[in-house]
């Protein structure tokens, strides 16, 4: 049976080919939120994942559009739609942290299609630095830092997930 891995709560459990990532969540006693109950519609049970891309049944036409709608790109998914053929270990995203008008504005301006990643990495390094709040100077210089290295990961899945690995500082 594959072996699931989630962070932060670096708990691990083998689970049945098949099964959805929100359901071995659950099984290994890690709540996702999941608003539409698993429906790939809401978008809330959404998941990095760090390792294991290609441990995972495809993106669907419903998990296409659901992560179109929410500008989630990879290596997000959908824990309620990836299914595990083989080891994964995925990342449960933070809560989003208060960025003050004018540095969400300047995270407005960045390309949608990593926006999100974007968001995720700046988060991440702004907490490590004790930030409760992101102001524009803090905004600009880690987008700027954050945005060279997913173009150095040029877009590709598995180097987006290392990255994101990388600055969660998962082993
Ligand atoms: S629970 Fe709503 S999209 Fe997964």
């Amino acid at each position: 049976m594959p072996k699931v891995t989630f962070y932060p709560a670096n708990k691990s459990g083998d689970l049945p080919e098949g099964t959805n990532l929100l359901d071995a969540a659950e099984k290994l006693g890690i709540t996702i939120n999941h608003d539409c109950g698993g429906f790939a519609t809401c978008s809330t049970c959404r998941i990095l994942i760090v390792d294991g891309t290609d441990h995972l049944t495809e993106i669907d036409l419903d998990e296409e559009n659901m992560l179109e709608e929410a500008e989630l790109t990879a290596p997000f998914r959908l824990s309620c739609q990836a299914k595990i053929q083989g080891e994964v270990i995925a990342r449960i995203p933070d809560g989003e942290m208060r960025w003050d008008p004018e540095a969400l504005e300047e995270l407005g301006k960045q390309d949608a299609k990593t926006r999100q990643v974007l968001r995720v990495i700046v988060e991440a390094r702004a907490r490590r630095q004790n930030d409760t709040l992101i102001n524009i100077e803090t905004a600009q210089t880690l987008i700027a830092e954050a945005q060279k290295q997913i173009e150095e990961s040029e877009e590709n899945p598995a180097r987006l997930a290392a990255l994101i690995k990388n600055v969660y500082d998962i082993p």
